[in-house]
């Protein structure tokens, strides 16, 4: 059997360092060098034993599985589907292994292996990597190393930066402050002459993707998160599987309205205060009479619906018709409670929900079908004016947190004090805006109003 390799490919198979990363640009090759490297080091070692992962299953099947069964020769090699395992007729073992969950790494508490190769690192969490190259260990003479291979990007992206590319020049071996030893190798697209004389379409095709992911797989560039605002969001801890809320539970809606674009969030809260945002509308250009009529149909008339929270711009009266949104949708059935606008404590408040307690649980969830508030969430940039703002740009990402950030901060209030009747009924807002009040707020506004209680 001969291999073909690139030049950047040898390299990474023949670094000797304890951890070595491969990574960069997507199609530089760094799977297949993964995959090829592991069977090098099975025939090389016989007996030895190696650990192939990557975040989930099915990305392990599509990529690596299927790659290593279409170059590892048939007389020397049979995987097993069931165990994922794949052997050697010399001995040598591959586990193919993934871990969707925290918890998943348990399942290799009593495993021992000689390398353990991570495929799309950044898809991992740091305390996951640190649980499983525990388990590079065995009484025997074999090379002992965690080999791994990445695309900039992920939810890992910031440990697996820290931990590789910033910490020393890259190409160059180094010694961690926990004396271990690593080395970055950076990949190029322009290193897989396999792929750019198979395929010279590839390049054009990266080259038509959004500026940020275009940076990412075309350049391999790790700046490209320089400027997330929400760091602490993690998908795989903050989007959840729909499931039927509780009618008990008390349900907000919260909006972010303007022609160009209307988000509109629904929310549930269970007995421990936590937030579950359950559904999303977010569309273009409807006025504010189409607006109304959509929310009130995508709520069913069974759920009871405690408050819709709006910001306080849409109290601004028209220039011309002297007229609020907010009335224009009361008239249309829609009765709003104002928020408030400082952007600084409802973006802060949001951080305080994506937080992560001691168990690893947040007090946000979000359904996995509100794709518009996952997607801009992450995307939002810090103001380098302002580090405790965001960017207001690109305002097409900033409608859908807007609106959460309107419900962050109404939430993270002091208890409201109860709803009171009064000596004479109120316009729907300023009713609102009193239910919401303090109690000295709300002597001011009797006071201003003429009410009494
Ligand atoms: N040494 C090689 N010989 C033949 N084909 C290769 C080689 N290296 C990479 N390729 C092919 O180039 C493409 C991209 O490689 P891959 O390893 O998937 O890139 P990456 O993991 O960096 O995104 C794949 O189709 C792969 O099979
Ligand atoms: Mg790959």
């Amino acid at each position: 059997m001969k291999l073909t390799l690139t030049k950047k490919q040898k390299e990474f198979i023949d670094r000797s360092e304890a951890e070595v990363l491969f990574g960069g640009a997507a199609g530089g090759g760094k799977s297949y060098g993964q995959v090829a490297d592991a069977l090098i080091f099975a025939l090389k070692y016989p007996g030895s034993k190696q650990l192939i992962l990557r975040r989930t299953f099915a990305e392990l099947d599509k990529s690596l599985i299927r790659l290593a069964l279409s170059l590892y020769p048939r007389q020397i090699y049979s995987f097993n589907q069931s165990s994922h395992t794949g052997r050697f007729q010399n001995g040598s073992i591959i586990d193919f292994g993934y871990c969707a969950g925290e918890l998943d790494v348990y399942q290799y508490q009593s495993a021992e292996y000689d390398v353990i190769r991570f495929d799309e690192l950044t898809h991992f969490t740091e305390s996951q990597y640190i649980y499983l190259i525990s388990r590079v260990r065995g009484a025997n003479d074999f090379p002992k190393q965690v080999k791994s291979t990445t695309n900039p990007g992920g939810i890992g992206h910031g440990w697996v930066k820290a931990r590789f590319v910033d910490a020393h020049k890259s190409g160059e071996p180094f010694t961690g402050e926990d004396g271990l030893k690593r080395i970055f190798i950076p990949s190029l697209l322009s290193d897989n002459k396999f792929l750019e004389e198979g395929d010279p379409e590839y390049r054009r095709r990266l080259l038509a993707l959004p500026e940020r992911e275009r940076r990412a797989l075309l350049y391999g560039d790790w700046n490209i998160f320089e400027g997330q605002y929400f760091t602490e969001f993690d998908p795989t801890r903050h989007v959840i599987a729909p499931f039927e809320i509780p009618p008990s539970w008390r349900k907000y809606r919260t909006i972010d309205y303007g022609l160009d674009r209307l988000a509109c969030l629904w929310i549930a809260i269970d007995g421990e205060r936590n937030v579950y945002v359950y559904r999303e509308l977010c569309e273009s250009d409807l006025i504010v009479s189409r607006a109304a009529e959509k929310i009130l149909e995508l709520t069913p008339p069974t759920e009871r619906i405690y408050a819709t929270l709006a910001p306080p711009d849409l109290w601004a009266r028209s220039q011309e018709s002297g007229r609020s949104k907010a009335l224009l949708f009361s008239e249309s059935g829609l009765y709003f409670t104002k928020t408030a606008n400082d952007r600084e404590t409802g973006w802060l408040s949001i951080k305080e929900l994506l937080r992560l307690d001691k168990e690893g649980r947040a007090k946000l969830h979000i359904f996995r079908t509100c794709t518009e508030l996952i997607k801009c969430l992450p995307l939002l940039q810090t103001d380098p004016m302002y580090p405790t703002d965001t960017l207001t740009e690109p305002h097409a990402i900033t409608h859908a947190p807007d609106a959460l950030r309107g419900f962050a901060i109404y939430f993270s209030r002091p208890t409201p004090l109860a709803p009171q009747t009064l000596s004479h009924a109120l316009p729907a807002d300023m009713q609102a805006d009193y239910d919401r009040a303090s109690e000295e707020e709300r002597e001011y506004m009797r006071r201003r109003w003429g009410l009494t209680p």
